[in-house]
C-alpha cells in the first residue's frame, strides 16, 4: 500500500518498432500506385530493402530498449564487449568443474534473488544475476543487495528481461545449466496503479525468458517463482498443488496462474524441464519494503499507526509466514531435483519433467500476533487501528500443504515466525542505522 507511491517498472508493453517506420512504408506504398511497372519494381524493391533494414531485430533491438528504458526513467547500464563478456563467464563459471552448476539467476537484485544466488554461489556453483532494478520500492536497497553479491563474487547485470537481444547474449556466453527466474512484479495492490507493470514482467517477461530457454543449446532447465496466491478464492485448508487454481482474486495473481500454463506450454512443446514454485509470504533480513511485517516494523518504530486488516465479521486475516532460509532450501533443492531439459535448438527431443510445489510454513499467523511479536522484539508499543479488509486482492488466509516438497525435495522449514522475526529486526536496525550515518537521512526514506 505505501509503495505505491513511488513511480513503477518501465510497466508499458514495449512497442519493438517505433510507429513512423510503419508510417514510412504506408506513405512509399501510396506514392507507387501512380508510377510505371519498371519504376513500381524499382521502388518496391528499394521499399522492401528499407523496410528490412529499419525492422531487422538485432543489433538495434539492444539499443531500442535501452532508449525506451531511458525514456522511462529507469537507468540504462551498457552492455556488451570484451571485459563484460569476461565478467560474465567469470561470475557463472562454477568452483567445482565436476559437479557445479552454471545458474542464471533473474531478480537477483530482489529479496529471495539476492539470498537464493549468495546460497549457490556459496556452495560453489556458478551463479549470474540479472535484474532492472526498477523503482517499484527504494532502488538503493536493490544496490545494497547487489554490492553483497558483488562481494561474493557475482556479478549482476543491469537489465530487463524482456530484452531478447541481452538474453541471447548471454546464453550465447554461458552454456547455463539451470535458469532460476525470480524477476517479477510483486505485490497485490500496485496492480490498481500500474496493471500493465504486471503483464510487462511476469507475462511477457517470462515469455521472453522461456523463449531464450528454449532456443539455448544446451537447454537450461527452469526453476520459478509462481506464488500462493494463485489458490484465490479458495477456503479449504490447507492449500494442496491440486487444488483449483481458477479463481485469482488479483491481477497478481493472474499473471503467476498465467504464468503457470505459459510455462506448460514451454515444457509440452519445446522439452523444458520448468518446476514452479509457489511460495507462501516470505519474510527475512534484506526484505521487501512493501510487505507487512517490513513497513508495519518502520511505522512502529515512528510511532505512526499500523493498520490490522479484519475479515467480514471481524475474522482475522493470517498467512502462513515463511522464513527466507527456509526457501532459499527449497529453490536450491528445486534445482538439484530438477531433471533434464530434453530439447536442442528449439526441438523437443523427449519429454521433460514440469512440477509445481508449495514452499510454506505450515502454521499461518494472524495480522495481530505478528504486531505483537514485533512489539516486543522493537521493544516500542504499536498504535493498532482495526480496518475492514477492502477487497482489491489480499486473500483472508494462506495454508500450505508441503507434503509434495517434503516428499520430493526433502524441503523441511524450521524457523518459525518469532526468530525469523527476530533476525530481520536485527538487520532493519542495523542497515537502517548505518545506512542513515552514511547517507545521511535519505536512507531513511524506504518509499
Ligand atoms: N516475497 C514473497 O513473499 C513472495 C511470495 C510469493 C511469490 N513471490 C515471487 O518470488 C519472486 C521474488 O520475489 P521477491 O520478494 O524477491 O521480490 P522483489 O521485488 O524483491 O524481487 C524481484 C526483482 O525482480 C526485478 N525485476 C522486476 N521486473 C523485472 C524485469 N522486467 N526485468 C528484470 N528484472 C526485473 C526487480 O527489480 C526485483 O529486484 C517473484 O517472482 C515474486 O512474485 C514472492
Ligand atoms: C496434502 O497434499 C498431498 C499431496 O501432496 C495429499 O495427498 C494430501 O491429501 C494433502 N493433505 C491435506 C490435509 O489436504
Amino acid at each position: 500500500m505505501d509503495a505505491d507511491a513511488a513511480p513503477s517498472t518501465p510497466g508499458k508493453w514495449k512497442m519493438e518498432k517505433p510507429h513512423h517506420h510503419y508510417r514510412h512504408r504506408l506513405i512509399l506504398l501510396h506514392r507507387l500506385q501512380n508510377l510505371p511497372k519498371l519504376a513500381f519494381w524499382t521502388f518496391f524493391a528499394f521499399a522492401l530493402f528499407l523496410a528490412v533494414f529499419l525492422l531487422w531485430p538485432s543489433p538495434r533491438s539492444h539499443f531500442s530498449s535501452g532508449s525506451v528504458r531511458r525514456s522511462l526513467g529507469v537507468s540504462a547500464a551498457p552492455w556488451g564487449g570484451p571485459a563484460w563478456e569476461k565478467r560474465v563467464r567469470s561470475s557463472a563459471s562454477a568452483r567445482r568443474v565436476s559437479s557445479g552448476k552454471s545458474v542464471l539467476v533473474t531478480g537477483a537484485a530482489g529479496f529471495v534473488g539476492m539470498h537464493v544466488a549468495a546460497a549457490l554461489k556459496r556452495r560453489g556453483d556458478g551463479v549470474l544475476g540479472l535484474d532492472n532494478f526498477n523503482a517499484y520500492y527504494d532502488p538503493a536497497l536493490k544496490r545494497a543487495r547487489r554490492a553483497l553479491l558483488d562481494r561474493a563474487g557475482v556479478f549482476v547485470v543491469e537489465g530487463d528481461i524482456n530484452d531478447a537481444a541481452l538474453l541471447r547474449k548471454l546464453f550465447d556466453v554461458v552454456p547455463f545449466t539451470h535458469v532460476v527466474h525470480l524477476a517479477a512484479q510483486a505485490g497485490v495492490r500496485h496492480a490498481l496503479a500500474d496493471p500493465g507493470s504486471y503483464i510487462h514482467s511476469n507475462v511477457a517477461g517470462l515469455v521472453a525468458v522461456l523463449e531464450a530457454a528454449k532456443a539455448a543449446d544446451p537447454q537450461p532447465a527452469v526453476v520459478w517463482a509462481s506464488s500462493s496466491s494463485v489458490y484465490g478464492l479458495n477456503s479449504k485448508v490447507p492449500f494442496s498443488e491440486a487444488d483449483r487454481t481458477d479463481r485469482p482474486a488479483s491481477l497478481y495473481a493472474a499473471t503467476k496462474k498465467a504464468g503457470e500454463e505459459i510455462a506448460h506450454v514451454y515444457n509440452h512443446i519445446y522439452g523444458l524441464s520448468i518446476t514452479g514454485l509457489r511460495f507462501f509470504t516470505v519474510y527475512g533480513p534484506w526484505g521487501r519494503p512493501d510487505m507487512a511485517y517490513f513497513f508495519f516494523t518502520r511505522d512502529i518504530l515512528r510511532g505512526k499507526p499500523v493498520s490490522i486488516f479484519e475479515g467480514p465479521d471481524h475474522a482475522t486475516v493470517a498467512r502462513d509466514f515463511t522464513y527466507i532460509d527456509d526457501i532459499v532450501r527449497g529453490c536450491v533443492a528445486a534445482v538439484d531435483h530438477a531433471g533434464k531439459s530434453t530439447g536442442s535448438g528449439g526441438k523437443k527431443h523427449g519429454s521433460a519433467p514440469f512440477r509445481i510445489y508449495n514452499l510454506g510454513n505450515t502454521s499461518p499467523v494472524s495480522v495481530s500476533d505478528l504486531v505483537s511479536i514485533l512489539e516486543q522484539l522493537l521493544k516500542v508499543k504499536a498504535v493498532k487501528k482495526l480496518v475492514k479488509m477492502p477487497r482489491n486482492g489480499d486473500v483472508q488466509f494462506t495454508h500450505a500443504n508441503i507434503t509434495l516438497a517434503q516428499k520430493e525435495l526433502r524441503y523441511r522449514p524450521t524457523t518459525g515466525l518469532q526468530s525469523g522475526l527476530k533476525k530481520f529486526v536485527r538487520w532493519y536496525l542495523d542497515y537502517y542505522s548505518s545506512s542513515l550515518s552514511k547517507h545521511g537521512s535519505k536512507g531513511r526514506t524506504t518509499n
